[in-house]
């Protein structure tokens, strides 16, 4: 494992990812300087990220850095939570989505699949997809409830059960299954490892990474660092509401830092069961 000398707070590993080259799509995600608050609470403050078109970006962080709030700004939901966006831009595909309805943000492809599931335990599973297909046409409905019948066999064997009878992994799965009925081409995740067995993480990890084989870009919140780092390809640190490091996730991985405050001493990220473990709150 090669080694990276300290970082001090506040620098980055790198600059980011690699600027997009002539005629290359534009990014899936582009956030520029975005500072939030809940009434007086500054949750995040100039944050800056890029999730390239069909890329997979991890932000980590330790409980309350505003992981969620990032999400919840992305997508639309957060005057929904008292919070209000005070400054910076946020960019899809091009397109400014500040200040625009969370149902015209999850038209036009980036859908969130939030923190603690929030499936309708007393729906039926396929009701549970279905209600993720809000705008699709019939047919496209049913190719995409294909798909995640595919995606999922652990659904398919469940469709007509009660949502609320599935495990905890399961029921992820529905959550983000739904979120794909939508037929995003960027895909919020939100702490999708949260309370589950490391064998369960293991499969929702493989499904991540099917999920990115089907060109759909994914901007993932963690605090299983050793996860995100093995699933994305470039990573954030967010600690009370900034940026505190990012770079290549094999890079970040490979940083003292990260190693020591993430991964714990060895630094292992072969297996995402050797440090399933919740992060520490930074000291800061
Ligand atoms: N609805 C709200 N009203 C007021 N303050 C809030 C609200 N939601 C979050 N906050 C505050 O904003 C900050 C960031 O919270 P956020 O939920 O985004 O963190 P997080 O990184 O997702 O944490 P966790 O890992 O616990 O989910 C925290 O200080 C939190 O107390
Ligand atoms: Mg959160």
């Amino acid at each position: 494992m090669p080694t990276v000398p300290p970082t001090p707070r506040g620098d980055t590993v790198n600059p980011g990812p690699p600027g997009t080259p002539d005629g290359a799509p534009p990014d899936a995600l582009t956030v520029t300087e975005l500072t939030v608050a809940y009434g007086p609470v500054r949750a995040l403050r100039a944050v800056s990220l890029r999730v390239p078109a069909g890329g997979a970006v991890a932000v980590l962080g330790a409980n309350g850095a505003g992981k969620s709030t990032l999400l919840r700004a992305i997508s639309g939901v957060l005057p929904f939570h008292g919070g209000e966006i005070r400054g910076g831009r946020i960019e899809a595909d091009g397109r400014d989505l500040r200040g625009r309805r969370a149902d015209a943000i999850v038209a036009d492809g980036i859908v969130q699949v939030p923190e603690g599931r929030q499936i309708f335990a007393r729906m039926t599973v396929a009701e549970n997809l279905r209600a993720g297909a809000l705008t699709a046409s019939r047919r496209g409905v049913a190719e995409t409830y294909d798909l995640v019948m595919r995606l999922f066999p652990v659904l398919a064997e469940r469709q007509r059960q009660r949502a609320g009878l599935l495990s905890g992994g399961e029921q992820q799965m529905l959550a983000i299954g739904r979120a794909l009925m939508a037929r995003p081409r960027l895909l919020l995740l939100d702490e999708p490892s949260l309370g589950l067995a490391p064998i369960v993480i293991d499969r929702i990890a493989d499904t991540i990474r099917d999920i990115r084989r089907q060109d759909i870009a994914i901007l993932l919140i963690e605090q299983n660092a050793a996860l995100a780092l093995d699933l994305a390809s470039h990573a954030y640190v967010l600690e009370v509401g900034r940026v505190a490091l990012s770079g290549p996730a094999a890079e970040l991985a490979a940083t003292d830092e990260v190693r020591r405050r993430y991964l714990g001493d060895n630094g292992e990220i072969d297996d995402v069961r050797a440090a399933t473990r919740p992060l520490a709150r930074w000291a800061g």
